[in-house]
């Protein structure tokens, strides 16, 4: 899978191209939750951060007291001493210490933990941006709501977003419990059959950032992935404008039969295409697959080859998954595969 990230890249670059990702990278994936994109997910590193070095230094004490009562313990053995008076006491005064430091160190994880968690949840001040995102079985539903229906964006398997704005995400799952993890942007949240939850996360920087379902939903878990792309404002505000457009007409006759197996065939039982008849909300909405990175919720390149490769045998690509396979007459394929790489 060509999901390369570029943060090894950027790390040997300098600022130039730290500061335009998208077009010096454009393509890489960022993946890492110990490169913050957001204020958010620099909050969880921190914590991280933090727990990390609390951890090591009472590792280092533990195992240095175990050295050192060791070599205690061989020492008066070779010298013949006997155990001072005392040693009872001086041993219960080390463990009651030890209980006490303890309980102090969970208390201020424990407090810091919930100062970060409200951090997270804390709704920004300045007018967001509302996502509203689904889990299903196995890919990601994602809608950008508006009164207008019209206006009403329905997308899959990528989340775009304006840098410098708060997002809200609303999250729900349509079967099982799924969890929705970005880790440049934020910590994980579960999307729970039935039930809201929010997450909230403003990028610092445009580019692409990988995300993941972090909680075991079945046969194609690892294969439930999906891409924040983070836009300049303007940038976004033009893919929003796009978005809402319908798909476009068939520009020639190959498009035009392509079209005809989409909407003649099982295709249309599942998928929606805006703009066509089918209107489906069982799979994936198809209106701009094309503008799209990836197929199959981050598990394929959005190639022609791919795509003819996940339409005739999905199960060969992702067994378990809804999509059946598809036997397509060679000429029907071509035709078919022509339209949906038009849907842009
Ligand atoms: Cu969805 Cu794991």
């Amino acid at each position: 899978m060509p999901v390369r990230p570029c943060s090894g890249v950027r790390r040997m670059l300098t600022g130039a191209i730290a500061a335009a990702p998208l077009t010096a990278c454009r393509g890489a994936i960022d993946q890492s939750a110990l490169e913050p994109g957001s204020p958010q997910a620099a909050a969880v590193l921190d914590l991280w951060w933090f727990a990390l070095a609390v951890a090591a230094g009472v590792y280092a004490l533990t195992i240095g007291a175990l050295f050192w009562a060791l070599w205690r313990a061989r020492r008066r053995a070779r010298l013949g001493e006997a155990l001072p008076h005392d040693e009872m006491r001086k041993k219960s005064i080390a463990v009651i210490g030890a209980v006490v430091a303890t309980v102090v160190i969970l208390l201020v994880f424990f407090s810091y933990d919930v100062s970060v968690s409200r951090t997270l949840r804390v709704p920004a001040a300045e007018p967001h941006l509302l996502v509203r995102v689904t889990g299903r079985r196995w890919w990601w539903k994602v809608e950008y709501p508006d009164s207008n229906p019209s206006r009403w964006v329905t997308d899959a398997n990528e989340i775009h977003i304006p840098t410098g704005r708060p997002v809200l995400v609303e999250l729900t799952s349509n079967d099982v419990i799924h969890s929705l993890w970005i880790p440049n942007l934020g910590g994980k949240k579960d999307l729970i059959p039935k039930y809201k939850d929010t997450l909230w996360f403003a990028a610092n920087r445009p580019g692409v950032y990988r995300g993941q379902c972090a909680e075991f939903c079945g046969h194609q878990h690892a294969k439930m992935a999906l891409h924040v792309v983070a836009h300049e404002p303007a940038e976004f505000e033009q893919w929003l404008a796009h978005s809402r457009q319908p798909a476009p007409m068939p520009g020639d006759s190959l498009t035009l039969r392509g079209k005809e197996v989409f909407l003649s065939g099982p295709c249309v039982l599942c998928h929606a295409i805006q703009g066509t008849p089918a209107g489906s909300r069982a799979g994936p909405d198809l209106t701009h697959l094309a503008s799209r990175r990836t197929i199959a919720a981050g598990t394929l390149p959005n190639t022609k080859g791919n795509l003819a490769a996940w339409i005739t045998d999905p199960q060969g690509v992702k067994p378990g998954a809804n999509m059946p396979p598809n036997a397509l007459s060679p000429g029907d394929l071509e035709a078919l595969l022509a339209y949906l790489q038009s849907l842009r």
